[in-house]
């Protein structure tokens, strides 16, 4: 180690920088929105001046007034920085990830700035801006906390059930009441505390679509309930040593029961676990994740929803088709095809056969036939551009592209069992237009 990271405490203390330009200007901004002191000078003010402040920095363009600032610093006892001399500085200035009381910093020692920039912007995608109020709710408890576990290994087990359950979700989230309630049943010994359930969007395959959000906390769970629309480059993101439960459909047996998925995600989070519900695309999206939050709200169980990108969006980004456009739609309207009992669905087929309309048919392979149908006889025109996407995102990716009074023909054709979306109007034109070849590659 070259270097040692320490941390100077900003509250009440005063920061000088010394000169004029650029240089000057962004060690000063460093310090916007902190509670330090900020004293500029042009030049040296002098030893007496410089006596006792927190921090100094030497970053004006004379070198002789350089010189003679850092000497008054040194006279003066206080740790100085002059920009562009290494060879001088008691400190670096590290480059810095800046959430309030959790502050990261990153030196290469004055070796290379450049370097440690990089490497923050890459820390700055991981922390979550909402870390900051994170640290903002331990510093609100860190009293408590104290009193109410004076031994060590008793205190740092509390702040681990504390910042990883379901006060931190809370936090995290910025309810800090829902926080401060978990905490105290984690300081009263409530064995649930720690139990947390997160609805997580899996999206629609490619791995590289979850939000930074849904890593976060795949990486942090405790079990994993996934079903199988979930792609299994997504459940290798799962952290290692995590349970997983498969809740789908295997082949040639039923699904398991909406309910018992349920008590499932229930029973875990009361045992005190940090349960994952991954599901395909996005848990609001004809995805149960409504009935799922209302049962665990129900029981009492923290929980919390991750959205994800939904396969209309997945599917229609990777195909290069706009859902709208200024010339083709003016609106999108995602349907289930899925009808109780098979034949069509009860939808509103006035209204979807609107001109300049997209229409997005999830869950619609085995009603197909019938949706253009209904679509055509309440006024569609037959020669809609369609666009049907199976497996999107994926290695399978299969896309064919037709007419709407063809659309039966074109699933046959095309061999599309699912899972696939319907893409309806005119914007199912536009996009990767070579369908032959998009067919061709997909069957390789
Ligand atoms: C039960 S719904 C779940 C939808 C999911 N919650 C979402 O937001 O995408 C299942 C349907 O989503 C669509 N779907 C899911 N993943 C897909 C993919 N990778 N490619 C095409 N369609 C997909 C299909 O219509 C499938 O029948």
């Amino acid at each position: 180690m070259q270097s040692f990271p320490a941390f100077f405490p900003l509250e009440g203390r005063r920061v000088v920088v010394i000169g004029q330009g650029p240089a000057a200007d962004a060690k000063a901004r460093l310090f916007d929105g902190s509670p330090a002191a900020l004293e500029r000078f042009d030049a040296s003010p002098g030893v007496e001046t410089l006596r006792g402040a927190a921090l100094v920095f030497v970053a004006g363009e004379d070198e002789a007034d350089r010189m003679r600032a850092w000497r008054a610093a040194r006279e003066a006892g206080v740790p100085v920085n002059v920009v562009d001399h290494t060879e001088l500085c008691d400190f670096y200035t590290p480059a810095i990830v800046d959430r309030g009381a959790l502050v990261i910093g990153v030196s290469t020692s004055g070796a290379a700035p450049t370097l440690a920039r990089d490497l923050r912007a890459r820390i700055e995608q991981v922390v979550p801006a909402a870390y900051e109020k994170l640290a903002a709710f331990a510093q609100r408890i860190r009293t408590r906390v104290t009193a109410r576990r004076p031994g060590i290994d008793a205190r740092r087990r509390a702040w681990e059930t504390i910042l990883r359950g379901a006060a931190g979700e809370a936090a995290l989230a910025g309810d800090m009441d829902a926080a401060e309630r978990a905490a105290e049943r984690v300081l009263s010994g409530d064995p649930r505390a720690r139990g947390v359930v997160h609805l997580v969007g899996a999206g629609p395959g490619d791995p590289d679509l979850l939000t930074i959000k849904a890593l976060r906390v795949m990486q942090d769970a405790d079990v994993v309930f996934y079903d199988k629309l979930v792609d299994p480059r997504v459940l290798d993101l799962v952290r290692r040593d995590a349970e997983r439960v498969f809740v789908g459909k295997a082949r040639g047996q039923h699904a398991v029961p909406q309910r018992n998925i349920e008590e499932q995600l229930i029973d875990a989070a009361k045992q005190g676990l940090r349960v994952v519900r991954l599901k395909g695309g996005d848990p609001f999206v004809f995805g149960r994740g409504g009935e799922e939050l209302e049962a665990l709200k129900a029981a009492d169980v923290a929980a919390y929803v991750v959205p994800g990108v939904t396969a209309a969006l997945g599917c229609a980004a990777e195909a290069g088709t706009p859902l709208t456009h200024r010339d083709h739609a003016q609106a999108v309207t995602f349907v289930t095809g899925h009808a109780k009992g098979g034949g069509a669905p009860d939808l509103d087929w006035r209204a979807l056969s609107a001109a300049k309309h997209t229409v997005v048919v999830y869950m619609g392979v085995d009603t197909a036939p019938l949706i253009a149908k209904k679509l055509i006889e309440a006024g569609r025109a037959a020669g809609t551009p369609v666009l049907v996407i199976e497996n999107g995102t994926t290695a399978r990716v299969k896309r064919v592209r037709g007419t709407l009074d063809r659309l039966g023909e074109l699933m046959v054709e095309g061999e599309i069992y699912g899972p696939a979306i319907l893409i309806i109007g005119d914007v199912a034109a536009l996009g990767d237009a070579d369908v032959a070849k998009i067919v061709a590659e997909a069957v390789q």
